[in-house]
């Protein structure tokens, strides 16, 4: 591998500088993805051809100079595989036409194997993409977790209050768990598949572990994330991020996991402080810093290095949202790149 530099910090090494890739790099910040989108029927195209899926996942590395590359796809890949189909529906995001309400509709879902065979274009498409990157940068694998994922199973969509979830965690627990479980299972066939196909590491998306209560996440989503970071650690280093978790952060470092993902709420000293200056930790700018001028970008992202220290993959602290001007992300990788430890 030409620039191992992401792989080195994942498993505990000290390095010049941090490794720099950004959540949603291959998207609409690039005026590249968006040529390719605007030729195509959607979203869904994009992820299930395995060359297209592949060039987009490569156009960040060759635009931004990131350390990384992120496999193009989506954490709503496993509903599908397990049996709920989501459509994107322009401008508005996910929508599940069909959502999970009862036992039965639990039974009939795939779970395991047999919901990863349905994902044979994602590893097409990991297997592609590390051909093509050809040991320039990691490629990342990733997953929602289980919990997250129960959410858009359950609601449908994106949601406020997640009403519908927690009501089936609070009615049914039982079902809650019984699904989670399945999820769990998929999720780690399809893990183990993708770190067959060439994902070097793997990162868990909890995007909605912050609207739980700290015994609702010890509960419903914790132990699960668990689970799946102890199938795969033995394969490839194992991020987990669940954004805006604070209560747990501790419970999250002890998981059989390498990385320890922060959204940009959680101040990095408070973090270092439970968590010690040897856990390996990402992020976590606020992704709307990058609307402000360059100079002022630059500034909040050195303070940022410095105060993580080494130990430390830089990134934002949840996507880069899609309207993000191109000059300033690449202020931030640039910023990142020309930082070194030995000089602050
Ligand atoms: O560059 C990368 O990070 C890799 C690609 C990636 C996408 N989705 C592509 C995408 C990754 C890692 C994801 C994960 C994902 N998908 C999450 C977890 C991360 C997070 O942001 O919290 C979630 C919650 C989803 C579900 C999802 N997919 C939503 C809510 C949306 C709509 C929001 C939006 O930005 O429009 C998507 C669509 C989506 N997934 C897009 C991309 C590039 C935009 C779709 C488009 O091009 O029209």
């Amino acid at each position: 591998m030409k620039n191992d530099l992401l792989l080195r910090v994942a498993r505990g090494e000290k390095t010049e500088r941090p490794p720099v890739w950004l959540m949603r790099q291959a998207g609409r910040i690039l005026p590249q993805y968006r040529a390719i989108r605007n030729s195509i029927s959607g979203f869904k195209e994009l992820v299930e051809t395995p060359e297209l899926a592949c060039e987009v996942t490569i156009q960040p590395v060759d635009e931004l100079d990131v350390d990384a590359a992120i496999i193009f796809s989506d954490i709503l890949v496993i509903p599908e595989a397990m049996g709920l189909t989501y459509e994107m529906v322009e401008s508005r995001g996910p929508i599940f036409p069909k959502v999970i309400e009862t036992a039965n509709d639990v039974a009939q879902l795939l779970k395991g194997e047999a919901a990863a065979d349905h994902l044979q274009y994602v590893y097409d498409a990991v297997a592609l993409t590390k051909k093509e990157l050809n040991g320039r940068v990691p490629l990342l694998g990733f997953a929602g977790a289980p919990f997250t994922i129960l959410a858009y199973m359950v609601e449908g969509k994106g949601s406020k209050n997640f009403s519908a979830a927690k009501k089936m965690m609070y009615r049914s627990p039982e079902l809650a768990h019984t699904l989670l479980d399945a999820i769990t299972e998929s999720t780690i066939a399809y893990l183990k598949r993708k770190v067959a196909a060439g994902a070097d590491l793997v990162q868990i998306f909890d995007s909605w572990a912050g609207v739980l209560s700290m015994h609702d996440f010890r509960t419903f989503s914790l132990p699960y994330i668990k689970r799946i970071a102890q199938a795969l650690q033995p394969l490839a280093p194992v991020t987990i991020f669940a954004k805006d978790a604070f209560h747990s952060l501790q419970e999250i470092a002890e998981s059989n996991c390498d990385v320890v993902g922060l959204g940009w709420t959680m101040p990095v000293e408070t973090a270092r402080a439970q968590l010690g200056t040897n856990k390996v930790l990402q992020g976590n700018l606020d992704p709307c810093v990058l609307y402000a001028d360059l100079p002022e970008i630059k500034k909040h992202c050195t303070q940022m290095l410095k105060t993580f220290g080494c130990h430390h993959i830089a990134n934002l602290g949840h996507g880069v949202n899609p309207d993000t001007p191109l000059d300033a992300v690449k202020c931030f990788v640039d910023t990142v790149k020309a930082f070194r430890y030995d000089d602050n």
